[in-house]
């Protein structure tokens, strides 16, 4: 790729981000900081100390119980999504009768993994209402995993595949991001994303219901706070996988791991808004946060670097 198609990207890339103030969800912005920060403040590690308890008539009984104590407020008590408090928030809880889960580490169309449902209860959803459950202790949110799994029949009818294998990124030169750029405008991820990644997109504004879990808005790149997470790995999986019950789809067939890593580094390079730096840094087990995304010389963004591990 020529240096003046690279240059031309750059100028392209340079026009000002839209999100602050405009969109549908005006409160979505002050309330976003706060979970932000409860994000950032998120353990360095999820990975369970103690090995998941035996699955039980009194683990099961517990998980019943503090699911009601603690999740059908929104949720609902059958876990329908349809709580009390569900209809404060623009993203709706997710109706767990389905058994269609956004973020897994399973091939499309598999149910998650318990890991993968212990995972989202420890570290929450960024940028939604689902925050973090870390005072519920490992055993409560393993209990919650096995209610979790008794409110569908998919968990009771179908077997779980493996988790995806992921590689080792590569580094993240600017060919790659290039040859993602050009994966991107054949994918054409621009029809929902947009062209400089800001949700913006022709159907962008369809409302229609794609699937059960389709009520949260597409992602807008530029803003930086992705629910699986900003790293190559965590685009990685979230490419490979699609996010059940919405119009994200799994590129698992379409695109090879190569073409897979350079999507993701074209995508990051997108982010321009960083929202958890300003915040003290949360322990870091490495230097992940160091990779530079290619007009900006901020840190990546998340620093609570903890959920990309294969589950
Ligand atoms: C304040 C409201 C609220 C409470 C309380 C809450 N959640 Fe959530 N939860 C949400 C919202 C909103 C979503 C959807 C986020 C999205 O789709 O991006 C969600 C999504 C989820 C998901 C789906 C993740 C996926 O992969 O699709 C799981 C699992 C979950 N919650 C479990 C729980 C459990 C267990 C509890 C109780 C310990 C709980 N939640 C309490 C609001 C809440
Ligand atoms: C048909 C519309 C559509 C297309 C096409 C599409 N996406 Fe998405 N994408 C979405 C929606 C909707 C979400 C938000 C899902 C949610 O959280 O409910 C999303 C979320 C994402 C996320 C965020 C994951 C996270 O952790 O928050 C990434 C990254 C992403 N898409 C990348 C891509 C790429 C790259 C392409 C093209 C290869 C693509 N998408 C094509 C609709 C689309």
């Amino acid at each position: 790729m020529s240096a003046s198609l690279y240059l031309l990207f750059l100028a392209a890339a340079i026009v000002p981000p839209v999100p602050t103030g405009k969109g549908p969800w005006p409160t979505r912005q002050q309330t976003a900081d706060f979970w932000d920060l409860d994000w950032q403040l998120g353990p360095a590690s999820v990975q369970p100390k103690a090995k998941p308890p035996t699955a039980s008539m009194g683990l099961r009984a517990q998980g019943a119980s503090v699911y009601r104590q603690r999740c059908s407020t929104c949720h609902g008590d059958n876990g329908r999504g349809d709580g009390p408090d569900a209809a404060r928030f623009d993203i709706r809880p997710t109706n767990f009768t389905y058994g269609f889960y956004k973020l897994r580490s399973t091939p499309f169309p598999s149910i998650p993994t318990d890991l993968d449902l212990f995972t989202t209860l420890t570290r929450g959803i960024h940028g939604t209402p689902m925050l973090p459950w870390r005072q519920l202790s490992e055993k409560e949110r393993w209990a919650l995993v096995t209610h979790l799994k008794s409110l569908s029949p998919r968990f009771k009818m179908e077997r779980v595949q493996k988790s995806i294998r992921i590689p080792p990124p590569p580094p993240e030169t600017d060919e790659l991001r290039l040859r993602g750029q050009r994966l991107y405008a054949l994918m054409e991820c621009a029809t929902c994303h947009g062209d400089a990644g800001a949700a913006d997109g022709p159907i962008a504004k369809d409302t229609r219901q794609w699937g059960p879990n389709s009520a949260a808005p597409i992602r807008d790149f530029t803003r930086g706070r992705f629910i699986r997470g900003t790293e190559m790995t965590d685009l990685f999986v979230t490419l490979q996988t699609g996010m059940d019950g919405t119009m994200m789809g799994s590129y698992n067939a379409l695109l090879s791991e190569d073409e897979v890593w350079a999507v993701a580094a074209y995508v990051r390079a997108l982010i321009l808004e960083h929202p958890v730096e300003h915040f003290p840094r949360a322990r870091t087990s490495g230097s992940r946060a160091a990779s530079l995304t290619p007009r900006s010389q901020h840190k990546a963004g998340k620093t609570a670097d903890d959920q990309t591990a294969p589950h």
